[in-house]
């Protein structure tokens, strides 16, 4: 309020002047006849009316712009909020421990269940069975390598595994041959999957990986992009 005062009696200063209330041309001002004539009397405080009118126009509309930015913030941080609770990324490697040895080969293809975590945010990789659970819907980044041994040149290597979605193969990699003594494969892929949605790597039939601390088997998903 004291700023408006103030802005008043700025507003007001320069016409001062034309008031003179010792000479002798002073002006008595008129009747006041009706409210509409009364700027024309008492302009000065009729101007402060107009600058009080002016700014609680003013306060009104700034109050109501805070008001809806507040309320857009909100939103905004509740999407963040949300979003921030949502981080689902996981990674990891076939064996803990240092020791050289080898997963399989099973008489039946194989969810295999990676035992060293690298990272498992939002806990949706499942070690006791392999399986990562989608908890949000959203376009996920997804990575699987393997690597296997023969033990010496001229052993059957066979380094077969697949991405699998709800049980169906999406990615597969294959390395069979007789020549020579290690081999790795890669599959990458981005793929939108939906809530409970359930991901896991299986080993073929007859296949086998092996590793030790180097971790060359490794499995890794992380949530790219969040359904809105
Ligand atoms: C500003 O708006 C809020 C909510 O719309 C209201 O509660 C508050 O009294 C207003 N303040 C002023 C100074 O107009
Ligand atoms: C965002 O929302 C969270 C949780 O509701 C709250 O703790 C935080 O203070 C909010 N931040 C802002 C900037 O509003």
């Amino acid at each position: 309020m004291r700023a408006v005062v103030l802005l008043c009696l700025l507003h007001v200063a320069p016409g001062m002047s034309q008031f003179n209330w010792e000479g002798p041309e002073r002006v008595a001002p008129d009747a006041v006849t009706s409210s509409a004539s009364a700027c024309n009397v008492d302009t000065l405080s009729c101007e402060c009316c107009k600058m009080v009118r002016e700014t609680k126009r003013l306060q009104t509309y700034f109050n109501t712009t805070l008001t809806n930015l507040e309320r857009e913030l909100d939103k905004a941080n509740q999407t963040f909020v949300t979003l921030q609770g949502s981080r689902v990324a996981f990674s990891v490697s076939l064996y803990t421990g240092d020791t050289f040895k080898c997963y399989g080969p099973f008489g039946v293809d194989t969810v295999i269940a990676y035992q060293q975590i690298f990272i498992n945010l939002g806990m949706a990789y499942n070690m006791a069975t392999g399986i990562f659970t989608v908890t949000y819907p959203g376009v996920y980044s997804l990575a699987v390598t393997s690597f296997s041994d023969a033990g010496s040149p001229g052993n059957i290597l066979a380094v077969c595994t697949s991405l699998q979605v709800n049980g169906q193969i999406v990615a597969g990699s294959r390395e069979l041959n007789r020549n020579d003594q290690e081999d790795s494969t890669t599959i990458a892929v981005a793929l939108k999957l939906k809530a409970g949605d359930k991901v896991s790597v299986k080993l073929a039939k007859g296949c086998y990986l092996c590793d030790d601390s180097n971790h060359y088997n490794t499995f890794s998903a992380f949530l790219l992009y969040a359904d809105a």
